[in-house]
């Protein structure tokens, strides 16, 4: 697992993002692991092999699995991938945790390109609240900019409506399309302004413990 040097924990402010991007522009920025992230009342945790039943089981759920890619409901198959998935620094794969510790989602940080990064696997259990959608989004776009992201890209199923629309009311833009897919793009300036649109589901930004 990769461990980058890094200050201590820190809350992100509106100060904090400003300064990000003048120190951090002419650089690739790279993901590290991060113990957690604590927000408003989710919390993101690094995925490890323990989780993979859990994963699987949501991964699996046949609602829940529509529009994304099929996984093999073979747990130790699930338990190897995250095995390797410690290993790789290209990528970050976060368990979303309640106040209460349970998991309830999950949601992955891959493909760097240039100042971009994609998102995705981002999956919440049925039945949790309507708030916990755009806070995962938040704290997934904060931790971005903290490590010196400008933008970020990614694709959603054309059948997707609900989720490609929930990207468009965070600024994202479409770039284009495949048969299956509209791709997507948020500049770092959709994202500061959508940081702050939805600041009272994440009202103190969030704390990144390594
Ligand atoms: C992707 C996923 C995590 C999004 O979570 P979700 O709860 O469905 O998100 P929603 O778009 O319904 O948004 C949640 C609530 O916030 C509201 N909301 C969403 N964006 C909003 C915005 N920008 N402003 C105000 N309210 C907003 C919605 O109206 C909804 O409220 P409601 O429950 O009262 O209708 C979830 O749909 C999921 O697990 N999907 C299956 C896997 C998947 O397809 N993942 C995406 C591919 S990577």
């Amino acid at each position: 697992m990769e461990h980058t040097p890094h200050s201590s924990d820190t809350a992100m402010s509106d100060p904090d993002l400003a300064n990000h991007q003048a120190s951090t522009s002419a650089t690739r920025p790279v993901f590290r692991k991060p113990r957690k992230i604590v927000g408003n009342n989710l919390i993101f945790r690094d995925a490890t092999k323990d989780d993979a039943a859990f994963i699987l089981d949501l991964r699996t759920d046949a609602k829940k699995s529509t529009h994304i890619s099929k996984t093999s409901s073979d747990v130790k198959q699930q338990e190897a991938w995250l095995e390797k998935y410690a290993a790789d620094s290209e990528q970050v794969y976060f368990m979303i945790l309640d106040r209460q510790l349970q998991p309830v989602g999950t949601v992955r940080l891959y493909d760097i390109v240039n100042d971009s990064f994609c998102w995705g696997s981002w999956i919440l259990k049925d039945g949790t609240p309507s708030s916990y959608a755009i806070e995962s989004a938040l704290l997934v776009y904060h931790f971005a900019l903290r490590m010196g992201f400008q933008q970020a890209h990614f694709d959603v199923r054309k059948g997707n409506q609900s989720v490609w629309k929930f990207h468009e009311r965070f600024g994202a833009v479409k770039t284009g399309e495949t048969p299956d897919d509209f791709l997507y793009n948020i500049s770092r300036a959709a994202i500061v302004a959508s940081l702050e649109k939805y600041k009272k589901y994440l009202p103190d930004g969030c704390l990144i413990e390594d």
